[in-house]
């Protein structure tokens, strides 16, 4: 099937705060074990934004080093699109703040909230601007200060999280390579596995407003298990098909790191090797709509990524909310 290919990832970049948190740490204020999180997870670490370092700055660092990659001024980027469910402020975007502290003079700036799917999205957005012509050269970001929404007394949660930023360039495709296939999908129906009641126009903060957790996040996580290994197969086998390719033709897959066992699940579906994905999860933990662009950016900077590879994105988030990608690199 001939694809008509127009914007190609030209640079990526990403960030993580030095401050880690181990599996030990949480020994210490919830009711867990380091063998309980490695066994259910494979998280080991994560890193955690020091109170002064918001998305925005950490968003700021994952675009320097896009930036610098892909050889590309502030002045070229037309549009910024930033993933984020843990913005700076509700109001203005992540990403106008962002515009604020780089530059970006010939940019619209926005941002799209669809929790762990958010690189996905916003990446499909950008492609779709550069498709169309009305963009030549678009900034995607994923960024996430998942500590400023976790509920550190929930062991179900807590010792899942972290912060992080990843950045990619999108730019003009060359010899075909580039964004072949994006998928998008969500259910809102199930919007309550994956939440936080408290903090918005429903439910706002009141004065005499005590913490029972609700204006943290609140997750299913069993039965958003089950959902998420559905869904992302279903995904990366929408976004194969429609680059015309079989899974055995994926020749690196950069997955969303929210467990070792979801991406072991997902792997064994497509019949995709092990040695294929890309594996961060046991440093980094779940960093939310950062997690698939640092995972891209480790592999880029590490030389995994060959031209003309198959790279297969996936990710699945609170909304419920999932999609893939299938990038020819
Ligand atoms: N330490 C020790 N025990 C724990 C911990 C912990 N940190 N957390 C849960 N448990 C216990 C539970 O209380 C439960 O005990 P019980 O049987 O006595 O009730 C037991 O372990 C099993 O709990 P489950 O929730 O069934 O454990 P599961 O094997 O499903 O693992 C996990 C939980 C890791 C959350 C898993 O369900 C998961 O990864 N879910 C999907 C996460 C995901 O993909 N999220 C989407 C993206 S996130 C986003 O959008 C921001």
């Amino acid at each position: 099937m001939a694809q008509q290919v127009r914007a190609r990832i030209i640079g990526t970049g990403s960030f993580t705060p030095p401050k880690r948190m181990t599996n030990a740490d949480f020994e210490k204020i919830v009711d867990t074990s380091d063998e309980w999180i490695i066994t259910r997870t494979g998280i080991r670490e994560r890193r955690i934004a020091d109170n002064g370092t918001q998305s925005s700055d950490m968003a700021v660092e994952a675009t320097r080093r896009a930036l610098e990659m892909a050889e590309c001024s502030d002045e070229e980027i037309e549009a910024i699109i930033v993933g984020t469910v843990t913005p700076d402020y509700r109001l203005p975007s992540t990403a106008c703040v962002l515009q604020e502290k780089m530059g970006f003079p010939n940019a619209v700036a926005f941002d799209t909230v669809a929790a762990c799917t958010g690189f996905i999205n916003s990446l499909s957005i950008g492609r779709s601007f550069i498709e169309s012509g009305v963009y030549k050269k678009v900034l995607v970001i994923g960024v996430e200060k998942l500590s400023s929404i976790t509920n550190y007394k929930d062991r179900n949660t807590c010792v899942l999280f972290g912060d992080a930023a990843g950045a990619a360039i999108l730019g003009p495709s060359e010899n075909g390579r580039g964004v072949v296939s994006t998928f998008m999908k969500s259910d809102g129906k199930l919007r309550e596995w994956l939440w936080m009641p408290t903090g918005g126009a429903v439910n706002p903060y009141t004065p005499d407003f005590t913490f029972d957790g609700s204006d943290k996040i609140y997750m299913n996580g069993s039965e958003v298990f089950k959902v998420a290994v559905r869904q992302m197969c279903d995904a990366a086998l929408r976004v194969i098909k429609g680059a015309g390719l079989q899974p055995s033709d994926v020749s690196v897959v950069v997955p969303h790191q929210a467990n070792i066992r979801i991406i072991e699940a997902l792997a064994k579906r497509l019949g995709v090797g092990m040695d294929k994905v890309v594996l961060n999860i046991d440093k980094y933990g779940n960093t939310s709509a950062a997690s698939v662009p640092l995972a891209l950016d480790e592999a880029n900077r590490e030389g995994r990524l060959k031209p003309n590879d198959n790279v297969l994105m996936v990710a699945f988030g609170g909304g419920l909310i999932w999609g893939a990608a299938l990038v020819r690199w």
